[in-house]
Parts: structure tokens; sequence; C-alpha cells
């Protein structure tokens, strides 16, 4: 999808770099026209990620990525490159040209602010007096402040009308609250509507695309219904989203905690395992898995000790295993659910919890063979392909051999069998891990390569001088007249080329070089590289004598490579020639 070119430019004006990426790092210590921050993209103790508010870029020092605010939006929010157009736009309260054409659109549109509107005030309420007894609760309950915040947490007051009128004096009908599931139509058939959450404490629903889309309200007593739900809306659909997955999917920790819970998600985020989310009340749906597959492929299954988690866990498990995410169960022990197993505990028990080192090798084997029916081959087959990777995974030659044993007892497999089997997986798994070592020490070498994976220079000479060429022409446009002679056929590197190109093109047009408009056309790792080419520290009095340096050397590669190319091509083309008179024909 193209949106108009002057739509962007709007766009990335208004969303400054440095305003959009404060929201997410924590920028300061000053070094040039440069703000820093610690990289929200891999973990780091000082500073490399950096903002540069004159060329509206962010590139990190250390891990390589980069770009312009909407690659920034698209890493951060994983977000696809017209989501994250979108999400800028409602930022700024900018309208997308393509989604207006849409029909559906504005009602969505409409009900979205509907919904953000109403969550905005459900939040207010908590600080007015009659919210004394949700706040009550939250203390009760030991949900902090930044939690509170960070999921936007609010109350919906014991009243029949007070979000009703609230939202009507914001402009909104009868028939939109009603729509959006905030209302309910009144018995007595006269016209009215009332609200559909009263005295609850309210939990909004959001996408990953951080619009709300609907609340889930917890009575704040032992009353019946505990939970109220929005219905399925325009906008709401609860087999096709998580409770929590609008921050989950920004979490470090590489899975996904699957509860039940909403309270058990705001603890886990509390105590650190900022990737809980929730399915909505019902047992997991493959669309939900779906979207947790967009972003890992390990999730830890948690369920209660009492023995009935364990069906629903199993529909979870087939699901997940559908998709090749891998699946963990976790069993709780001596709490009913991770919010009391936290507070009984706490978080570093839950921890162990998590990566099993609290359980005993037997429990997480029987675990495994929960899964699997160990009456009928296939199940055999199955449970011993999970349990011999698991097994092999003991550093201990002797813990190895004695469940080794153990698997043989279970599925009645001879016991060398399976221990040549772990055996063979464990020296798989060590090689593995040497190889990784191995290429961690060859690093340097490769300094001058990106550090992206997926991009590689040919000639890394010529690149570094193109990309030499490219960050001057980008922070001194006027630098356009020395390059008179060169031409993107002399760049050694596409993507260079590219970026030269476009940028060239940009001067002559007379605006003001920004790759911003580049963010649709090229992936976040190639924008990555042109981050980090632009970011390049430059000494822009040097700027003449570098170009005509970098040029001269990108001339001399070039016909070095063609030297080469050159000679071996003569002698193909020698070569077949001979064949053809030959008649050896190929
Ligand atoms: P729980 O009863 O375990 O709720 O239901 P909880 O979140 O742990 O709350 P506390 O700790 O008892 O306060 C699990 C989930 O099932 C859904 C909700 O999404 C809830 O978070 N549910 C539960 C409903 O939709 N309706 C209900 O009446 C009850
Ligand atoms: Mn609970």
């Amino acid at each position: 999808m193209a949106f108009p070119e002057n739509f962007i430019k709007e766009l990335t004006e208004r969303n400054d770099i440095a305003d959009v990426v404060s929201q997410y790092v924590r920028l300061n210590k000053k070094s040039g026209n440069n703000l820093f921050g610690l990289c929200p993209f891999h973990s780091e103790k000082s500073p490399s990620f950096s903002v540069s508010n004159d060329k509206q870029i962010y590139h990190c020092f250390g891990c390589g990525k980069g770009g312009s605010v909407i690659n920034f939006i698209m890493e951060i929010e994983n977000l696809s490159y017209p989501d994250a157009i979108r999400f800028l736009a409602r930022r700024v309260g900018l309208a997308v040209p393509e989604d207006e054409k849409d029909e559906n659109y504005s009602r969505r549109e409409r009900m979205l602010q509907l919904n953000r509107d109403a969550a905005r005030f459900f939040y207010d309420q908590l600080s007015t007096p009659s919210g004394e007894i949700a706040r009550q609760y939250i203390i009760k309950r030991d949900i902090s402040n930044a939690m509170v915040t960070s999921f936007g947490l609010g109350f919906a007051p014991d009243s029949w009308d007070s979000l009703v009128s609230a939202m009507q004096k914001k402009g909104f009908t009868k028939p939109e609250l009603l729509d959006a599931g905030l209302a309910r139509a009144s018995k007595k058939g006269d016209g009215g509507v009332y609200d559909t959450f009263r005295n609850r404490l309210m939990f909004p629903v959001i996408d990953i695309r951080g619009s709300v889309i609907g609340f889930s309200g917890r009575i704040l007593d032992d009353g019946e219904p505990k939970y109220m739900n929005s219905p399925e809306t325009l906008v709401f659909s609860k087999s096709h989203n998580l409770f929590a997955m609008n921050l989950a999917k920004k979490s470090k920790m590489g899975y996904i905690i699957l509860s039940e819970g909403n309270i058990d998600v705001v603890a886990m985020h509390q105590a650190g395992f900022d990737c809980a989310v929730a399915s909505l009340g019902t047992s997991l749906t493959p669309e939900q898995a779906r979207l947790i597959s967009r972003f890992v492929n390990e999730v830890v299954i948690i369920y209660d000790g009492d023995g009935a988690g364990i069906k629903a866990s199993q529909r979870a498990i087939n699901i997940l295993r559908e998709l090749e995410i891998r699946v963990k169960l976790v069993r709780m022990v001596g709490a009913k659910d991770p919010d009391e197993y936290i507070k009984k505990f706490g978080a570093a028990s839950f921890a162990n919890l998590l990566t099993g080192s609290e359980k005993d090798k037997n429990y997480m084997l029987a675990d495994i063979a929960v899964k699997h029916d160990l009456t009928t081959d296939e199940g055999r087959i199955a449970f011993l392909n999970d349990a011999t990777n698991f097994v092999s995974g003991f550093s201990k030659n002797v813990d190895r051999e004695v469940y080794s044993y153990r698997l043989a007892d279970m599925t009645n497999v001879k016991k060398e069998t399976i221990l040549k089997e772990v055996e063979r997986l464990h020296s798989k798994k060590a090689n593995k891990w040497y190889k990784n070592e191995a290429k961690e020490e060859e690093k340097p070498v490769k300094m001058n390569q990106p550090k992206t994976k997926s991009i590689h220079f040919d000639d890394v000479k010529s690149a570094t001088a193109e990309k030499g060429v490219i960050s001057f022409l980008y922070s001194d446009p006027s630098l356009i007249d020395k390059c008179s002679e060169l031409d993107e056929n002399d760049f050694s590197d596409q993507l260079l080329a590219r970026l030269f190109t476009e940028i060239k093109k940009q001067i002559e047009k007379r605006t003001e070089p920004s790759i911003s408009s580049l963010s649709e056309y090229f992936t976040n790792e190639e924008m990555s590289i042109f981050a980090g080419t632009l970011n390049k520290p430059l000494e822009l009095s040097n700027g003449e004598k570098a170009m005509i340096n970098y040029i001269n050397i990108i001339k001399a590669q070039k016909l070095a490579r063609l030297n080469s190319a050159g000679n071996s091509s003569i002698l193909n083309d020698f070569a077949s020639k001979l064949r053809e008179s030959k008649g050896y024909g190929g």
C-alpha cells in the first residue's frame, strides 16, 4: 500500500523522532547533536543508542539497528509498515488517507475513539471521591500505581448513567454507546440506555496497535458475575485478542506466559514478568495462537494444581504445536494462581518455577508424559522424542544415564537404545554451542560488515567509501556538485546505490533529504544500514576533500572489480566459443 508522499512528510514532521523515542527510552547525555540512551533493542549497560534530531534518525552503535521514526515504531511496537503509519497518525491526530476511503473505517474509528475516551473516563474516576472504594480494592490486591498506569486500570462508578452522560457530553450518541457495548437499552423500551459497567474495576483490552478495543470489569466484592466483558463489536473480538498482548509484545523475555486471569497478568507484570498475557475468559483459540506466533516461538502455560487445568492446557498445547511454538507447562503448587503464588512465595520463586529449576527432574518428565498417550505406539514415540530431548540437556553424564534408564522403564524400550539417542542429541547440542562461541570470536574481522545478518558487503573498501559519500551528502546537500561524476553503477553495493540515488533525487527536487520516505520500500534491516551510514560523525569542513577522496576510492575499486571480473568473462567467452567451434555443445 502506498501512502501519498505529502502525507508521509507531514506525518514524520509532526512525529519528531526524539519525542517519539522518549516515550520508550530515557534520552539524555548529549554528545554533539545526538541524544543518547540505553538501546531498547538489545540489553546494554552503557548507552549506545543515539537519536539525531537534525537527521531525524535513530541508530544503535551496539546492535546496529536504526532508521526513521517509522522504523522505530515498526520495531518497538512490532507493527507492519501500514500499521506503524496508523499508529503515528493517531499519535498526532492525523487522518490516514487510504483508510478514509474504507466505508467501515469511520465507524471503526468512532468506536475506537469512544473506547479511548471511556478508558480515560474510568481512569479519571479513580481519583474522584467516589473512586475511593476502587482505590481501596487496588490496595487490597497489592496492585502498584505503576501497574494502574501501564494497564490503564480504571473504575466504573456505581451509577446508572455516569459513563453514558459523560460520553454524550463528548458528542457520542446512544446508538454509538450501544454498538460499543458500553451501554445497554433499558428494558422499559422507552429508548433509554444505561451503563453496562457499574461499580467495577475496569481493565481496558488494548490491541497490539495500541487501540482500546473493549473492557473487562471485575466486581469489587464477592458478587456475581465476577467479571463482565465487552460484547463482540465491530472492533472487539475475544477470540482474536489477548489481554496485555500490547505490553507483552515488547517484552525481552523471548517467550509468552499464558495464564487465565486478568489480575494474574497484572501481578506477573508487577513482579517483572512483562511477557504475561491472558486469554479473555475463553480457552486459547487458533487466532490467539497465531497472534502469539508473530512475536515468539515459545509459550509457557501456567495452570492451577487441581488437575482440571490439564484438560484446558491440552487443547492449547495442540493449537500452539501446530504453529511450531514450543510449549512448556508449569503447574502451580501451593497456590491457586500466579497472583497468589507470587504473593506467597515471591517473584524469585516464581522465576524458578518458570525455568523448572524449582522442580525436580522427575516432575518435569511427568509433565512431559502428561502430554502423551503412553498406551499407543505413536504416543510413546512422541513422548520419547520430547523426553530424550529434555534429558539430553542435562550436563552431568550420570544424570543423563539415570534418566535414560527411567525413560526405558516408562516406555518398554531398550535402555541402550534410549541412552544412545540421548547422547547423540547431547553432543549435537554441545557442538552447536561451540560453533556459536567460535562465531563470536571471529567478530572483529567483520567489523566493517553490517551488524545485520542478511546484508553483506562484497567489497568492503568500496562500501565504506560509498557510505562516506552518502553521509556527507545527507548532511550537506551542496556537496551534490562534487558528485556529478559519480553514478549509481559505480557503487559496489546495490543497497547503498539505491540510497545514494534516492538522496540525490531528493536534493535535486530541492527537498531536505529524509529517509522517512524510504521506510516503506526498505526492510528494517536495510533501514538500519542507512541510519548507521548517516549517523557517522562527520567533520563537515572536510566535506569537499572527503568527497573527492571517497569518489576516487569508489572509482578505483570499480576498476579493480571490472578487471578481475572482466578477465574471467573473457576466459568464459573464449571457452564457450571454443566449445561451439569444436561442436561440444555445452
Ligand atoms: P478467575 O476467577 O481466575 O479471575 O478467572 P482472576 O482474574 O484470577 O481474578 P481474582 O484473582 O479472582 O480476582 C479467570 C478469568 O476468567 C474470566 C476473566 O477474564 C478472568 O480474569 N472470567 C472469570 C470471566 O470472563 N467471567 C467471570 O465471571 C469469571
Ligand atoms: Mn486470581
